[in-house]
Parts: structure tokens; sequence; C-alpha cells
């Protein structure tokens, strides 16, 4: 009996839980045990309160709620869920090598390798093996080898291994599991790859559902990202000539995204993109590119990168030249540290570039964010609360209120939903003169900020009105 009816995955991370979730929501007949390593995130997993699930997404905690210890589990007990599994995911991270060959680009493959020799080592009977993680391409081919050099051949063991791709975006993440654009499967067990498709099946249109051999599996992920940074580094691109020459970003996406052929989405300019996937993903994809001596396409990859790297700095050095380039005791509000809006992810947010330098510059920062944590700030600024030496320092409000009070400036730097509807003539009250503010999200309206005597610097608005000549 091929049926899958006990499920593992290895990893209780950002995909690992919600997809488990997502998974045993939409197959009660299925049991789903999620395992880690980190004993405090699968702690967290199981606790009480729902306010303190180690990840926020909306709809997540919902999830949760309903399933947990009905047909989803969280456990350290990784050997026990091997052992009863007919279908392993692999969730595990898969972060940039810090050292050796390919330091800086490549994939640290060592918790792929980690995991698959427990499996190797724990599995019983048939089992498939599903590749959640992004990888690079032919890690299938690495997998199944450490899996088939451990001879068990004399319990029936056999496995078969299946990519399976995660295409899901923070802050969307459980919107994005339950009406996917497309899920991929590639591999080569037609009877395995039928296994996972029924699971799909469950809440996805069949004809989403889309089949391909391992490798073209493997590397669509890769392209994917690759894809979408560049969408985003073309448009912080454009945000520079904006501002040069009296152009406004807001109208230029507008007008060349009701092209169909460009489309709509992804043309938001910003203070460069973050999150634990892009960087990692497109460096991938350069490193790959090296190793098959195909140089202009890797160089043509890294750009994406660099001019990411550039509009970071950019934006930090604009928010110093304008406050005098002297931040000597002056009081910062930040309005949000996660990467992006509605989740509490701080991986590669471009928010802890801009409060390191704005703090070696001297200020006294205070950060507002709904959903990250003191600990994690602390962790990302690599500094305590309070620890105020007097060169610079940062505290964490509890309100948009707190970081107003006596500041000089307020930078909002994630785009939540409760930025973009504030109280302006309130928060310049509290402000002291000159008052300003920096928005590198570009969602609040300069008219409506000018009104209320603050200075104003919006990312990609040009000064219409100035008289910049270009020469020709
Ligand atoms: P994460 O870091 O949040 O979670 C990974 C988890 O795996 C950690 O909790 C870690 O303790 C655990 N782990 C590592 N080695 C282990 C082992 N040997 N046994 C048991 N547990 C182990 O990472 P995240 O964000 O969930 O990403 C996982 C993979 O999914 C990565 O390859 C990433 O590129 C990919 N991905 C991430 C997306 C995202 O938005 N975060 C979206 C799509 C793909």
């Amino acid at each position: 009996d091929s049926e899958v009816k006990n499920i593992c995955c290895i990893g209780a991370g950002y995909v690992g839980g919600p997809t488990m979730a997502v998974i045993a929501d939409n197959c009660p007949s299925l049991k789903v045990n999620v395992v880690d390593i980190n004993e405090e995130r699968i702690k967290k997993w199981n606790e009480k309160d729902f306010d303190r699930l180690p990840i926020y997404e909306p709809g997540l905690a919902e999830i949760i709620k309903r399933c947990r210890n009905k047909n989803l589990f969280f456990s350290i007990d990784i050997k026990k869920h091997i052992e009863s599994a007919d279908m392993i995911f692999l969730s595990v991270n898969t972060p940039i090598k810090k050292s050796g060959l390919g330091k800086g680009q490549a994939s640290d493959l060592k918790y792929i390798e980690s995991s698959t020799r427990e499996i190797a080592k724990y599995a019983k009977g048939e089992t498939i093996i599903v590749e959640k993680s992004t990888l690079p391409v032919r890690t299938a081919e690495t997998i199944k080898s450490i899996l088939e050099s451990n001879d068990k051949s004399f319990n029936n063991q056999k496995f078969s291994v299946l990519s399976n791709p995660e295409f899901l975006a923070e802050g969307t993440a459980i919107n994005d599991l339950e009406n996917p654009d497309r899920v991929l499967i590639g591999g080569e067990n037609p009877e395995a790859i039928t296994a996972l498709e029924e699971i799909y099946v469950n809440w996805v249109d069949k004809n989403k559902i889309l089949k391909t051999n391992l490798w073209s599996s493997e590397l669509s992920k890769l392209v994917a990202n690759a894809f979408l940074a560049q969408r985003i580094s073309s448009i912080n691109s454009i945000s520079a000539i904006c501002e040069t020459t009296g152009a406004d970003i807001n109208e230029v996406s507008r007008a060349i995204g009701m092209d169909t052929r460009i489309g709509e989405k992804f043309l938001n300019a910003g203070p460069g993109y973050g999150g634990s996937c892009f960087k990692k993903d497109i460096l991938n994809l350069v490193y790959l590119s090296k190793y098959y001596g195909l140089n202009e396409v890797a160089s043509y990859w890294q750009k994406v990168v660099d001019l990411n790297v550039w509009q970071q700095h950019r934006i930090r050095k604009i928010i110093v030249k304008k406050l005098f380039n002297n931040l000597t005791s002056k009081k910062i509000g930040i309005m949000g540290f996660s990467f992006k809006a509605n989740t509490n992810d701080t991986r590669e947010s471009p928010a802890i570039q801009i409060c390191k330098d704005l703090i070696e510059e001297g200020a006294d920062l205070r950060i507002y964010d709904p959903k990250v944590n003191k600990f994690q700030i602390e962790k990302d600024l690599e500094q305590n609360q309070f620890n105020d030496n007097g060169e610079g320092s940062w505290t964490l409000c509890k309100s948009i209120k707190d970081i107003a009070i006596d500041a000089d400036a307020i930078v909002i730097a994630t785009e939540w939903e409760e930025f973009k509807s504030l109280d302006w003539s309130d928060i310049s009250r509290l402000m002291r003169s000159p008052k300003w503010l920096f928005d590198t999200r570009g969602i609040t309206n300069s008219k409506d900020i000018k009104q209320h005597n603050i200075n104003y610097w919006k990312i990609g608005l040009g000064d219409s009105s100035s008289n910049i000549k270009f020469n020709f």
C-alpha cells in the first residue's frame, strides 16, 4: 500500500511551519509531524498562548488552533517521526556559505546533509523525500547518494526524491499556500509524484500542478526569485532617476504597470529588498553560472544584488545628509523593523543597516514595530537596548506616539498597514523642530505631511518644480 498516511517535516521554520499547517488543515486524514533540532522553537510552536507562536503570519494562529495535537504535531523527537513517516519534507535552512569554497555565494548544504543522514539512518520501508528547501540545481543527486550509501536493503528500504520548491511569500504565506499560482513537482518516480500530487489536490486545482524533471524544478525556484528581485532592483534604479529629475516613481510605476506585458505587481520602490531568500538565491545562481563557466550570465545577475546594496547605502546617506550630517544626541523614530509588512522576520531587513548607521552617527533611536521583539532587535543591531554610552543608542517603544515624542526625525522603514493612515498633526505636535519625515517605502502623501510643518523626503519623489537642467 503506497498511500501516504504519515508525514514528517524536518525544519519548523518560516516554510516548514506554515506549509505543514496548511497541509494538515486540508488533509484531516494525514498525520503531520514537524520536527526541529531547535528546542526553543518547538516549545514556542506548542505554546498555549497563540500570540507567542515563533512565527507571525496572518491566519496562521487560527490554523494552529484548529489542527495542533489533532493531526499536526511539533516535536524534537526526530528519530521517532522519521521512522514512522511515509513522506519526509526537507524544510531546513540553506544559508550562504560563510567560509570555504564558494564563501559568500554558494549554498551551505550542511543542514540538508545532516538531516538526510538522519533519514538514511532511521527511515523504514518505502519513503518519499521531498525537497522543500531552496537548493542548488542537482542537489537531489547528492541527497540520493547519501541515502543509497546506507545499505538498508535488508528491510526493503526504498527512497524516492522529489523536488517541490515553495513559492510562498512571508507576510502572505497562508494565502499563498491556500491559493498557489502553481505547485511545482519535479521527479522521476511516477508513483512518488502521484503520492505528492494526491496531497495537494485536496485543495489545489489539478491544472495548477506542474510536473517537470528534477533539475528544472530546482532551477525554477532560483529563477523565480531572481526575476522578482530583478524587478525590485529595476524600479529602485529608476527611483533614483526620479529623485534627481523631478519625476515621481509612483506615477512612473503606474504608467508602465498598465502595460499588460509588464504588469502592475512588484513595482514599488523602497529601501532595497530584504528577507532571507532573494540575495542568497541570486548569489547561488551567480555561483552556479560561474561554476559552469557562464561568466556573462553570472555578472548579469550579480548586478541585481549590487544595485540593491547601492540602494540601501543611498538611503542611509540621504538621511544623514538631510539632518545636517550631525546626529549626535538627536532622537529619531524608526517605524517598522521587519523586512516587510505582516511578518516578524527581520532577516536582511533594510531597517537593520539604517539603524546601525544612525546609531553609529550618534543618534538615539526609538523603534516601533508591531511584531518584532526586543531580543531580535538586540541580535540584529548587535547591542543591548538602553546601552547608552553617549555614542548612539536604541529603545524599543510600544506605540507610535512614544517614538514621536521630541523626535527630530521619523523614518518609515517597513510598509505596515497602520503606518499608512496616521494622524500626522498629532505626530507633528510631539516632534521637535525642524522636523523630518523620511518615507523609504513611499506610503505617505506629501501634501498631507507638509501641511503639518514636517520636512519631507520620499523614495522616488523628485521635486517637479525644481529647475535642474539637463545639459545635452
Ligand atoms: P528557517 O531558518 O526559518 O527554518 C529552518 C529550520 O530548520 C530551523 O528551525 C532549524 O533549526 C531547522 N533545522 C536545521 N537543520 C536541522 C536538522 N538537521 N534537523 C532538524 N531541524 C533542522 O528557514 P526558512 O525560512 O523556513 O527556510 C527554509 C528553506 O526554505 C530555505 O531553503 C529557504 O531558502 C526556503 N524558502 C524560504 C522562504 C521564506 O520565505 N522564508 C520561501 C520559500 C523557500
